[in-house]
């Protein structure tokens, strides 16, 4: 028997785990053991993902959350070796960029215990932002490299990944996986459309979470701005994060419309088909907005994603009210045209698994 520990505790992880684990359930030969590290714990987070996408629920939940980057990551380096100790897995699965990504490879390789990290390679080249330190760390100690583009695999030939003990594999995404596979039935699930009286290109969906935004109180009363004008014309569709939902409340800042709660993946893919535009700071609704023909504005300075700027499917805007403003009148008046696959053909999570296979000769 194959064993596999996969550590998730993000919500964009639940959504790339449920892709694969959808493919590993097809092996016998294969076990997956999963740990949640609890960084979402919030219902809508967390619980929401697992219950719709059918997602087999974690075995060990680790309940760490809502602390320091260094508290959190080293909490999560401890619980997670006990648990590794415990199970002696032949590989250890981690996904993205987030800390518990990062605790996972590292509890994992202290361990020798073979690390995959699905999304490797990806670079944003800015050391500010915690991603871009937990996904270089875990680059470089893993043994399994699964890269979703040709950008990502060439990131790491730059960085001589082609020298170190490890292979490096261009797998494509996982996102595009679960957004194929959810999204054929995704209308009957979800009521969102009706619920918020929602019509076909009436609405702009907008995320807006990452730290180098929300915690520049510059950034986000400048990017609350744009978006407090945006709605004076079309409607804003605003699932917020509660880290952003808190942040709001305590600056004190009015907005001009009412953003919702997180919403659940079948809820999130009907907003997606159905917006007009994206305007967001999220990795994962970057791609997704184009899986589903979405023009989308980035409300950073720099993209991992850089392929979808170089289509023109995606501009990056930064914060700047101005920038924004006169980016997303441009956008009305030329919308561009999609290209096809950037991402590969939604078999991303297959080919994960024949690697994984193929690494243990004897299972295949
Ligand atoms: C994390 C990732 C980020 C990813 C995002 C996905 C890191 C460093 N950051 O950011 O890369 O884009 O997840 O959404 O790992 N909170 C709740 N309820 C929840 C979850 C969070 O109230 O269910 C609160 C926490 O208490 C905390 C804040 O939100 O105050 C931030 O949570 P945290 O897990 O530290 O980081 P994210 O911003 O979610
Ligand atoms: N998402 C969701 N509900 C929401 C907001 C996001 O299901 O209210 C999904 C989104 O479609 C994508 C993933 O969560 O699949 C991305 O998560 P997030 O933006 O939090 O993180 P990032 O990708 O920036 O790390």
């Amino acid at each position: 028997m194959l064993k596999i520990v996969t550590i998730v505790g993000a919500r964009p992880q639940f959504i790339k785990a449920a892709a694969v684990s959808r493919e590993i359930v097809k092996h016998p030969e294969i076990r997956e053991i999963i740990v949640h590290t609890g960084q979402h714990f919030d219902v809508n987070m967390s619980d929401v993902f697992f219950n719709e996408m059918d997602i087999p629920r974690p075995d060990y939940y680790l309940d760490i959350n809502s602390m320091a980057h260094g508290a959190m990551t080293g909490r999560m380096l401890e619980k997670i070796e006990e648990v590794l100790n415990k199970e002696v897995p032949d590989f250890v699965m981690v996904y993205g960029d987030t800390n518990s990504t990062l605790a996972g490879a590292l509890a994992a390789k202290k361990a020798l215990i073979k690390v995959v990290h699905v999304e490797a390679g990806l670079r944003s080249f800015n050391m500010h932002m915690p991603e871009e330190i937990n996904r270089i760390l875990t680059d470089r100690i893993s043994d399994i490299l699964c890269c979703p583009t040709d950008k990502s695999i060439e990131n790491l030939t730059n960085e001589g990944f082609k020298k170190f003990p490890c292979q490096i594999k261009k797998t494509g995404d996982v996102m595009q996986d679960a957004a194929l596979f959810y999204g054929a039935f995704s209308a009957e699930k979800s009521t969102i459309m009706r619920l918020h009286g929602l019509e076909e290109n009436d609405f702009t969906l907008c995320t807006l979470h990452r730290a180098e935004n929300t915690d520049n109180h510059n950034k986000m009363a400048s990017i609350l701005d744009a978006l407090n004008q945006i709605s004076q014309e079309m409607k804003i569709v605003m699932p917020l994060h509660p880290r952003t939902r808190k942040i709001i409340e305590s600056l004190d800042i009015n907005l001009n419309f009412v953003p919702i709660a997180p919403v659940g993946y079948f809820d999130m893919i009907e907003l997606l088909k159905h917006t007009k535009f994206v305007l967001t700071d999220s990795g994962g609704l970057q791609k997704e907005a184009y899986f589903f023909n979405k023009p989308c504005i980035t409300l950073r300075e720099e993209t991992e994603w850089v392929e979808l700027v170089e289509a023109g499917v995606n501009q990056l805007v930064g914060s700047d009210t101005e920038v924004i403003l006169t980016k997303y009148a441009d956008l009305k008046c030329h919308i561009p045209v999609f290209t096809n696959n950037l991402y590969g053909c939604g078999n991303a999570s297959k080919q994960i698994v024949d690697i994984l296979l193929a690494d243990n000769p004897v299972f295949v």
